[in-house]
């Protein structure tokens, strides 16, 4: 049976996350957040002291990983981290390292009937044949005080403008990076987060009815 494959892209603190989660459950599908294996990367290089510049080194490094948790954990959402993943996010090697770590995932659990995806390149590059492609959208300044919150409730210390700086820069890195920069894929249905949950959830059902 064909597995549908549903992509999510977006920039940072855009919510994919939660909409990936809301799709997961309501339509029972395995959701696959493709940012925490490079956070996950970005700490490995970080405690092993990887430069980060040095692609020789990267891919040495990269040789000796073998295995990587696909695990959400809160040392994983440090801004520390964030902005470190997407440092190691413009490398081709890096890249490659986790599309392969993906297309294994959606090969090993063939017991779900299809899967949900987010990240910047999901729909654009590594599922480009998916059935579904949502291209989400909000406002920095939103976005910035929605993570601000988030922090906040986890416990880090945080400054609201430090914040929206960080996600501009990303923003800025993800964009105009040379290897599968964040775009809005061809084919991708818009949809706008800058209001309240439930809005965003009406613009997904009514796109999920179809199926
Ligand atoms: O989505 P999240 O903020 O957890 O991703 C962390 C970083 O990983 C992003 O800032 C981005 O640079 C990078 N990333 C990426 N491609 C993806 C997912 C994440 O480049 N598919």
């Amino acid at each position: 049976m064909k597995k549908i494959i549903i992509t999510i892209d977006g920039p940072a603190a855009s919510g994919k996350e939660k909409i990936a989660k809301y799709i997961s459950k309501k339509w029972k599908l395995s959701h696959l957040d493709s940012g925490i294996l490079y956070r996950r990367l970005a700490l490995i290089f970080f405690i092993d002291n990887v430069e980060i510049n040095n692609v020789y080194k990267i891919k040495k490094k990269l040789k000796e990983v073998n295995k990587i948790s696909f695990r959400n954990s809160k040392k994983i959402r440090t801004q520390n981290i964030s902005k470190l993943a997407s440092k190691i996010a413009i490398h081709s090697c890096v890249r490659s390292f986790v599309n392969n770590l993906q297309y294994n995932f959606v090969k090993k659990h063939r017991k779900f009937h299809g899967f949900v995806i987010d990240g910047r390149d999901i729909g654009s590059v590594v599922f480009k044949n998916a059935d579904l492609k949502l291209y989400i959208e909000v406002n920095p300044e939103i976005r910035a005080k929605r993570r601000y919150k988030q922090l906040i409730d986890s416990g880090e210390k945080s400054i609201y403008p430090k914040i929206l700086k960080d996600i501009k820069l990303r923003d800025r890195r993800d964009k105009i990076r040379k290897n599968s920069p964040l775009v809005i894929p061809k084919d991708a249905n818009i949809i706008n987060n800058n209001g309240t949950f439930k809005n965003t959830c009406m613009q997904i059902i009514k796109l999920l009815e179809k199926f």
